[in-house]
């Protein structure tokens, strides 16, 4: 099977966190081109300080990891400390991060490497507000348009988890979502339908220690502090926090365990209680095309197994 050529654009936050390690895990499956951060879970100082930390974690120094957006295009910031914590890697232990920040603005990085790699070969993995993704757009769509595709964590069908309406990276930047689902490429949206259906509890904690290696050391430490204080988890009575962002990442290792369809996803940007809301035509109740493939079912078991396998195979 050819290997998956990525760039994650994440907000380090833990889920971003054990996607990166679960693409970093599978080196045979997926290249890591770069790593782009941008202002989400917690301010960009810290998004691109715990990308550098997880990067090195992984033992992939020779990955770049790039700055991007402070803030989104038009919104003022909201961040979810009360989910990932202060540093919003809380639980990790990993150390300050030695390698350096790689200098190219990540929109810059973004653009330079669709511009150098063969057209249609690179995949978008965002993994946070979309910010970074729509500027790249905006700034060079020709350009752009030498991605293969985006796969991206975002969204619901059903409830919000920021607002009743609106899932946090699309509620942060609405205005970006909405540049990025005009655009035109395909698109596979890991909404929140699917990634509630991945919970980390106690049985998975478990098997993520049982690995026993420095990376599930750490995956262990932030999936535990994850699930004991995100207060979602009381919210919703669940026995586990969802695993957003590492739904991605298990798309690419094997979509076959998901389910879902293609439809036109809109992206509410002017009313204030559905700011942000992705509004999904599941049923096909009008007749404007799809424009993204909507994923609303997983195979748990499957999922957590990709997760366990990237995690072992560090040394
Ligand atoms: O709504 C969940 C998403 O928002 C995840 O990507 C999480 O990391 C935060 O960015
Ligand atoms: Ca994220």
């Amino acid at each position: 099977m050819q290997r998956k050529r990525i760039i994650v654009d994440c907000d380090p936050g833990q889920d971003d966190a054990i996607a990166l390690l679960m693409a970093l895990g599978a080196p045979q499956r997926i290249d890591v081109l770069a790593v782009t951060c941008v202002a989400g879970n917690v301010p960009l100082r810290l998004t691109e300080w715990n990308a550098r930390r997880v990067v090195e974690l992984a033992g992939r120094e020779d990955v770049p990891v790039h700055a991007g957006c402070g803030r989104p295009l038009l919104r003022s910031l909201r961040t979810a400390e009360h989910v990932h914590g202060e540093t919003g890697l809380d639980g990790s232990g990993l150390p300050d991060p030695q390698m350096p920040l790689a200098g190219t603005h990540a929109v810059d990085a973004i653009l330079a490497m669709l511009a150098a790699e063969p057209e249609g070969s690179v995949t978008l993995c965002p993994l946070g507000p979309l910010t970074n993704i729509a500027l790249a757009m905006v700034k060079d769509p020709v350009t752009f348009a030498r991605a293969k595709e985006i796969v991206l964590m975002g969204g619901a069908m059903d409830l919000g988890n920021v607002t009743p309406a609106a899932e946090f990276n699309f509620h942060v930047d609405p205005h970006a979502a909405r540049i990025v689902f005009e655009f035109g490429l395909p698109i596979t949206m890991m909404g929140l339908d699917v990634t509630h259906k991945v919970l980390v509890t106690d049985h998975r904690l478990d098997a993520v220690r049982a690995i026993g290696n420095r990376q599930a050391q750490a995956a262990h430490g932030m999936l535990e502090f994850y699930n004991r204080f995100d207060r979602d988890r009381e919210r919703y009575g669940s026995d586990g926090a969802p695993l957003h962002d590492p739904c991605v990442i298990a798309w690419l290792l094997d979509a076959s365990i998901f389910s879902g369809r293609d439809c036109h996803v809109g992206i509410e940007t002017d009313s204030g209680s559905c700011m942000g809301r992705s509004v999904v035509d599941w049923w096909r109740s009008t007749d404007v095309p799809a424009n993204a493939h909507v994923v609303s079912g997983v195979d748990e078991d499957a999922f957590f197994g990709l997760l366990e396998a990237s995690l072992r195979a560090f040394p």
